[in-house]
């Protein structure tokens, strides 16, 4: 018997709706290829709809993202309308409430890619972004606005059971890699949140003696990543952390347009959301040049986490035939190809395949 995964796409706003496009007909492939069926729902959420009804997604999207084994997410984000209400109107719930806890953000340098450092040294890692509390709690307040009195709070929010729970998801991806983690600390200057997280980081080590540690400061760590960023293997961060250092590493790499992500709920108690890392785009929105690779990459991540490790494999090495083929290239990467011809030309290479 074939086996279904029931998958809400959201395809969101500018360039996330061009390239999760591609990333479903890459999966139709691999499922055609591999004995699966992917039931696709689609849901018009985003920027269209908060014009339309003030909200960026229905009142009840929890309850019905639910019902779904996992969620295929392009982006969010328009000139129309302020990034913070776009974030916290649909990314952000769905993170917490799904409790995915783990954003998880490979980077890794691929055949025939050339990144931005002298000498292309090979990447491969990952970092682990905790996705739930830390800076993102969006607890906080602003008072006497307007006035010259006015004053903004913007509290950060670690708790034992989150910052146990994602060092620990860290550590055990460690050990099924390379074996070393590093933890991303700024306890110099946050004498509070970054100097428990290091505490924590500290009384879960003898439980991974598997695993080498390092912890560096984060300002310091974005200077190792472009000095030494072959050593590296995981990281694991704070929301805030996390997020800006992923988008260094997929630059190392050569281009946020190769950047996959997946936020998961790894008890499965609810569904995991699958994303590029890269945002809507609207620079490059309707061009059609968009990179597709970190949403196909993505949805490899998602099919991998629903138990297709050969699809998710399959995918894995057909962006890497192609890209280091070079014969459909994307504009990112230097080349004239279309969203739709990269795409494309990896649906070829998984049927080829
Ligand atoms: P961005 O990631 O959308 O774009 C940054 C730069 O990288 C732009 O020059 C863009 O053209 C380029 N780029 C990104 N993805 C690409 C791809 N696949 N192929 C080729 N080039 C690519 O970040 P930006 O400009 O800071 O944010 C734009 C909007 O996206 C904002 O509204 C922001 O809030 C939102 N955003 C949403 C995210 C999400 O939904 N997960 C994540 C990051 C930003
Ligand atoms: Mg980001």
């Amino acid at each position: 018997m074939t086996r279904r995964h029931r998958i809400a796409v959201i395809p969101g706003d500018g360039i996330g709706a061009e390239v999760v496009e591609q990333g479903v007909l890459v999966v139709e492939a691999a499922g055609a290829r591999h004995g699966f069926r992917a039931e696709w729902t689609r849901f018009p959420w985003g920027a269209e709809y908060c014009l339309a009804h003030g909200r960026m997604m229905a009142a009840d999207a929890l309850t019905q993202l639910g019902q779904f084994d996992a969620i295929y997410l392009g982006a969010v984000g328009d000139p129309r309308i302020q990034d913070h209400v776009t974030l916290n109107g649909l990314l952000l719930p769905i993170r917490r409430g799904f409790d995915q806890y783990a954003c998880v953000r490979p980077a890794r340098t691929l055949d025939g890619v050339r990144g931005p450092l002298v000498g292309n040294p090979p990447i491969d890692l990952v970092v682990v972004r905790e996705n739930t509390e830390g800076e993102y709690a969006q607890a906080g307040g602003r008072a006497h606005q307007g006035t010259p009195a006015e004053v903004a709070v913007q509290t950060a929010i670690f708790t034992r059971h989150g910052t146990e729970r994602i060092i620990r998801f860290a550590f055990e991806l460690a050990q099924n890699r390379r074996k070393r983690l590093t933890s991303i600390t700024k306890s110099n200057a946050q004498g509070f949140s970054m100097v428990f997280w290091d505490e924590v980081f500290e009384a879960l080590k003898p439980d991974y003696p598997d695993v080498e540690t390092e912890s560096i400061l984060v300002d310091a760590a974005c200077i190792h990543l472009v000095r030494r960023p072959s050593s590296f293997d995981v990281l694991v961060a704070s929301n805030l952390f996390g997020d800006i250092l992923s988008d260094l590493t997929a630059a190392l790499t050569g281009s946020l347009g190769l950047a996959p992500s997946a936020n998961l709920n790894p008890e499965r108690k609810y569904p995991s959301m699958f994303e590029p890392v890269h945002g809507s785009a609207p620079d490059i929105a309707g061009l059609r040049i968009a990179n597709p690779a970190a949403a196909i990459l993505s949805a490899a991540m998602m099919l991998t986490f629903l138990g297709e490790d050969e699809a998710g494999a399959a995918i894995n090495k057909a962006v890497t035939t192609v890209l280091a083929a070079g014969a459909v290239l994307p504009a990112d990467l230097g080349g004239t190809g279309s969203t739709e011809a990269v795409g494309a030309a990896i649906v070829t290479e998984i049927e080829r395949s």
